[in-house]
């Protein structure tokens, strides 16, 4: 276990901390723990105290590493960020979000993330409610089809969906690589290219985890958690996430998308809760060489009026 922790290089971390602005005597949460990576340059970067939040219950040894260290500077809570009004309670000068898995979850064959090893298809972040299994076994083939489609983005989500219909009638779908086959079966591997089973995954994924939801609540509790000019940091690695994070950030910014021409538009201007809304920030050349998972990040920023 110990050894896997040291696999996750937290991404973008230098424009996190650009972004974050961390200053002596601040607070800032960081929702999504992990590794601890961000929590861990925070807490060097500034004089200043870090909440740090995971559902994910393996992260606590990692914790508690980071309590010996820094004692009163570092709090944790168990728990989603989608509930972070419940969680954190008073205002705080910054919030980060590293959205999505962790390479320790990943790396993990018996979580069930990754089509690489054979495990059991679990994919659940806090190991608890319905798995990626119970999903497959259970839902209706046109329902099925839907999530693999909208979450998964597939083209060919009615003939996979069809294809796993067809396969649990006679034996449950139990694990990773069962799956996995199930897909291939329907969209043929290519030596170059991403392997077609991540998109299925990645749909499975976020509806165990109900990762679309989190996001968006947890984005909205945020904003309005921060203090007046505390800065709001999210990486997301897909654009599903970084849809919603730049709509949510568009809107709260008073740039609808679809303003009323009743309205005058310094109106929304003056009740909007965000300013200095940066544009998407992709990560270095230099990253991109040392951390291929980076490939994918996106980074977007906000200040809060
Ligand atoms: C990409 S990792 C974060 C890595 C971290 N920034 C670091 O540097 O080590 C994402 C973490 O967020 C957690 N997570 C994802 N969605 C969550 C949610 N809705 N609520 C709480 N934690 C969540 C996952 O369990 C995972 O540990």
């Amino acid at each position: 276990m110990q050894d896997s922790y040291r696999k996750h290089f937290p991404v973008m971390l230098s424009e996190v901390l650009e972004n974050l602005t961390p200053h002596d005597g601040g607070v800032y949460v960081d929702a999504t723990f992990g590794n601890g990576g961000y929590t861990e340059a925070i807490l060097k970067k500034a004089d200043c105290k870090v909440i740090a939040i995971d559902r994910d219950p393996t992260v606590l040894p990692r914790v508690q590493e980071l309590k010996d260290l820094y004692g009163d500077r570092f709090d944790f809570c168990q728990g989603c960020f989608g509930n972070i009004s419940q969680l954190i309670q008073s205002p705080a000068d910054g919030f980060v979000f590293d959205i999505g898995v962790s390479s320790m979850q990943l790396d993990q064959a018996e979580r069930g993330f990754s089509f690489s090893k054979s495990a059991a298809l679990d994919m659940r972040m806090s190991c608890r409610g319905q798995t990626a299994a119970d999903i497959v076994n259970t839902l209706p083939e046109k329902a099925l089809a839907d999530l693999i489609y909208q979450y998964g983005e597939e083209k060919k989500s009615r003939q996979i969906a069809a294809k796993i219909a067809a396969y649990r009638v006679a034996k449950k779908i139990e694990t990773t690589t069962e799956l996995a086959d199930i897909i291939y079966s329907v969209v043929h591997r290519t030596p170059h290219g991403i392997d077609p089973a991540t998109r299925t995954f990645q749909a499975l994924r976020i509806a165990v985890n109900h990762e679309l939801d989190e996001l968006e609540n947890g984005l909205n509790a945020a904003i309005e958690l921060l203090k007046p000019q505390g800065r709001i940091v999210v990486v997301s690695f897909h654009s599903l996430e970084d849809r919603i994070v730049k709509t949510i950030f568009r809107d709260k910014s008073g740039h609808h998308a679809h303003v009323s021409r009743y309205m005058p538009q310094n109106t929304l201007t003056q009740t909007s809760d965000l300013v200095n809304v940066s544009k998407v920030i992709l990560p270095s050349q230099e990253e991109l060489e040392l951390n291929p998972r980076s490939r994918s990040a996106k980074l977007r920023f906000a200040q809060k009026r």
